[in-house]
């Protein structure tokens, strides 16, 4: 099985490994940590920058008692234009997982299409699900990922991070308030998938309104990585949807401040927020790592 959307798990199997995560993280915590993946490679192709990513999947394989390889895909033979369905095949049949960082969603699921090893989505243009299980592990160790809680995204509704954390949000229970201009609503696809599990999303282009009564407020970068091209006309358009104090005025007075990083203080969000008592950011950045060696057990059947 492979982890390349958020719609390939259940919201069961989104719960069993959110457990699995949260006992890892505890047993080592507590310095009681088991091996659980003893022996076993990961495969890491990288053609995009990342920080958390890398760091969390090599740290967290390495405490797990396996390996991670990482592969640059510059230095790969993809960039001689090896297909990623022959890289598949070929790293499949060597690792026993493999995760990705692509630009096209589309090429990860050649490459999960050639690989015998289960996939893992890094980060594609289309979703980013292994930072929004540690989101959902986050909101729960906060005591927030109960029926009947609201989270607001605010800024470029139609991201990777966004389209993954809907989904995610609605398999968990919350409702989803997505706030943002007309041409950076959430895509029609997401929002029928996220109210197919009984959510409600809505889409709200005023602050005030699409804040109110939130208790995690979520934003992004409004230039993702292969949006550069677009960056003057995405920084005015989105403006206006600068997560500053007074935003977070509008959301419950106890409300999070969440961001997947990597952030650009002084666009998306203020140093004051991002700093601020609300800010919960560091500690969704150390849950990749724990969230996704539980994924990574959970696919091997070592959970
Ligand atoms: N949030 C996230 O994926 O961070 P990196 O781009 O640093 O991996
Ligand atoms: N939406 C961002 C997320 C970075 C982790 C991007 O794709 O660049």
């Amino acid at each position: 099985m492979d982890f390349l959307k958020m719609g390939d798990i259940s919201p069961k199997d989104l719960q069993d490994i959110l457990w699995v995560s949260l006992r890892i993280k505890q047993e080592l915590k507590g310095g009681t940590h088991e091996e659980m993946l003893k022996g076993k490679t990961l495969l890491m192709l990288f053609s995009k920058n990342s920080t958390r990513t890398r760091v969390s999947f090599e740290t967290g394989m390495t405490q797990l008692g396996g390996h991670a390889v990482f592969l640059d895909m510059e230095k790969s033979q993809g960039s001689r234009g090896e297909s990623f369905f022959d890289m598949g095949g070929s790293v499949g049949g060597m690792a026993d997982l493999v995760m990705a960082r692509l630009h096209s969603h589309q090429d990860i699921e050649k490459l999960a299409e050639g690989s015998a090893a289960p996939v893992i989505n890094g980060l594609t243009d289309l979703e980013h699900p292994c930072q929004a299980l540690s989101d959902m592990l986050t909101l729960w160790e906060l005591g927030k990922l109960k029926k009947g809680g609201k989270l607001a995204f605010v800024g470029d509704c139609r991201n990777n991070v966004a389209n993954s954390l809907m989904l995610a949000c609605a398999m968990s229970g919350l409702e989803v308030s997505m706030v943002g201009p007309e041409g950076y609503a959430p895509k029609s696809e997401y929002v029928e998938m996220a109210q197919g599990f009984g959510c409600k999303v809505e889409h709200c282009a005023d602050v005030e309104k699409g804040l109110e009564g939130v208790d995690a407020v979520y934003t992004d970068t409004w230039v993702s990585m292969g949006d550069e091209i677009e960056a003057k006309k995405r920084v005015e358009v989105l403006s206006p949807y600068q997560v500053d104090e007074k935003l977070m005025y509008y959301a419950k007075q106890d409300a999070v401040f969440m961001h997947c990083l990597p952030a650009h203080r002084g666009q998306e969000v203020t140093n004051e927020v991002i700093d601020g008592k609300q800010s919960v950011v560091f500690l969704q950045a150390e849950n990749r790592m724990h969230a996704q060696k539980g994924l990574m057990c959970w696919l091997l059947g070592k959970a």
